[in-house]
């Protein structure tokens, strides 16, 4: 699945972070499917630096805003981030691109439907009194 209506937050920044990472997931599974080692092993790096990228814009903006579960929230990128950096260490010696494009979907939509939802009323409210 890719990004689609129902994973919008309203948060600008956040909904155009989230369809980039869309982005690198499908460019990782172009070039994975091409059979391109070099462009794999490029798309994952891409995928890996916009994580961090996002994640760290993400945990900035709920720092900002006060939000309660904040604590929880970076322990589940955290947790994401190792599992990540474990698969494209292990796709390295064999090419596990179908449990690492499942594993990344379902992840990213899970946590944008369950977690990010969470603090989207915070960043709004705090939003409209600024
Ligand atoms: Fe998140």
């Amino acid at each position: 699945m890719d990004w689609s209506e129902k994973l919008r937050t309203g948060v600008p920044l956040i909904d155009e972070q989230h369809r980039g990472l869309f982005d690198c997931v499908k460019a990782f599974e172009k070039a994975a499917t091409s059979g391109n080692i070099l462009l794999s092993v490029h798309t994952m790096d891409l995928l890996n630096r916009y994580v961090r990228t996002h994640f760290s814009a993400e945990e900035e903006l709920m720092r900002i805003h006060h939000f309660p579960k904040l604590t929880d929230h970076i322990a589940e990128h955290r947790k994401f981030s190792a599992k990540l950096f474990r698969l494209i260490m292990e796709n390295v010696r064999r090419d596990n691109s179908v449990e690492m494009l499942e594993f990344l979907r379902s992840w990213l939509v899970n946590h944008i439907c369950g977690s990010d939802m969470e603090y989207v009323p915070y960043l709004l409210a705090t939003q409209e009194v600024t």
